[in-house]
């Protein structure tokens, strides 16, 4: 037997103040953007706003469902979308913010378990590590380098070779 072990290391900001000013402006539109989720159910607005490495810029939000399994969270309405507008242009950073309407928006979210399978087969298949900049309207700044870090030993394509 032996041990192994999996190290995660992410950087924390106070503010979106001490970022670069092209991960300052992702954090900002995705802000703006939780204006255009549809969550009428859980009234928890999320919005994703990538940059591909053709510094195209490519925004999802949550679309929840009376039908409540159906909704789709912002992270995996943004893939779709980057993966039918820009096929084959990897996704260099993507910021996650989101407005809670029943409570407090100040700490980052990271992605659910769901969006993490789904974020990690986009960077095995475009071959890229998805930056992630995660932080509430306000307040601290997490910066992830890549996706996968978020997954250990995830589940992927060639576990069905
Ligand atoms: N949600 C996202 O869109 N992304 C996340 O990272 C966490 C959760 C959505 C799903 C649901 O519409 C609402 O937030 C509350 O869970």
């Amino acid at each position: 037997m032996k041990k192994e072990e999996h190290r995660f290391a992410y950087d924390v900001y106070n503010s979106v103040d001490e970022l670069s000013d092209a991960d300052a402006w992702l954090v900002k539109e995705a802000r703006k953007a939780t204006a255009t989720a549809y969550a009428p159910y859980s009234n928890f607005n999320v919005a994703a706003v990538a940059r591909l490495t053709n510094g195209q810029v490519v925004t999802g939000t949550n679309q929840e469902n009376a039908s409540y399994p159906v909704g789709i969270c912002a992270e995996r309405v943004l893939l779709g979308s980057a993966a039918s507008l820009y096929p084959n242009i990897p996704i260099e950073s993507m910021a996650i913010s989101y407005h809670n309407n029943n409570g407090i928006s100040s700490h980052p979210i990271s992605p659910c378990g769901m969006c993490r399978q789904s974020l990690v087969e986009y960077e095995e298949r475009l071959k890229q590590p998805i930056r992630l900049i995660l932080s509430g309207l306000d307040g601290k700044v997490i910066i992830v380098e890549k996706a996968d870090s978020l997954l250990p030993l995830s589940f992927g394509s060639d576990d069905l070779k």
